[in-house]
């Protein structure tokens, strides 16, 4: 059975005490789910986040690191660092940091692999802008993010791996995947790790699905047999939204 996961990339939202609350409004309202559940702070409030989850069942992420283990690259965080107040798992590639910092596969590439050598998961995004979708381009741009950043892995590595489509034009945007449209790249991507490695692998993999995720259409998208949960943006900076979410997993 594939884990079910709905995670919450906060973004560059909620200060420190904005944090401590939304955590613990979500600690009194977790509803009994199988999924696994997860949030991404940002990274000043990523240890109080630890502390404030507790032992309760919500894994705390980082949003982003850095490749090199340690050195003259002011600003940048490493995974030792993450380690250290109890972090073990990361999102990497997410389109904003694509779009705004420069990250390319090539880079992913190296921030992936950082990861798994310190014994980290990775929560990998990708996904086509608008663009290549109107050229229908989305199929072979969605192939090569993968070939470029993960087609180098072990298939040890990949069970360290949850791949998270998230089509660009759909992330923040109200605008939505449908349920088929998300089914049928989901389909594909599993297809494409078929391809590359075999069948066991592919049907092994969570691929959640991001983009405008809601309480009122998450169920829909959550129901097709290739979606196994979701990374949620703006729904996941409101406890009873991101719970509504959780619940129609
Ligand atoms: P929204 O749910 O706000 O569209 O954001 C999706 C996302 O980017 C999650 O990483």
């Amino acid at each position: 059975m594939r884990k079910k996961i709905v995670a919450g990339n906060w973004k560059m939202n909620n200060d420190l005490a904005q944090t401590k609350a939304l955590i613990n409004d979500l600690k009194n309202s977790l509803p009994n789910t199988d999924a696994e559940v997860k949030i991404a702070p940002t990274f000043t409030n990523l240890h109080a986040a630890v502390e404030t989850v507790g032992d309760a069942a919500i894994e705390v992420v980082a949003q982003n690191m850095h490749q090199e283990a340690s050195g003259a690259y002011t600003g940048e965080i490493s995974a030792d660092m993450l380690k250290s107040i109890g972090v073990k798992t990361v999102i990497l590639g997410h389109s904003e940091r694509r779009a705004y910092f420069g990250e390319d596969d090539a880079l992913l590439a190296k921030k992936v692999d950082a990861a798994l050598q310190n014994d980290m998961d990775v929560i990998f995004c990708f996904g086509e802008e608008l663009a290549d979708r109107k050229a229908d381009n989305h199929f072979s741009l969605v192939e090569s993010q993968l070939k470029n950043a993960l087609f180098h892995l072990g298939v040890e590595d990949w069970k360290h791996i949850v791949l998270a489509y998230e089509p660009v034009w759909a992330i923040g945007t109200g605008e939505t995947a449908s349920p088929e449209q998300a089914q049928e790249m989901h389909e594909f991507i599993r297809k494409t790790l078929a391809d590359k490695y075999d069948a066991t692998l592919a049907d092994s993999i969570s691929i959640l699905y991001g983009g405008s995720v809601k309480p009122n259409n998450a169920e829909e998208i959550f129901s097709k047999p290739d979606v196994d949960g979701g990374l949620i943006g703006g729904a996941s900076l409101k406890a009873e939204d991101f719970v509504g979410i959780i619940k129609a997993i």
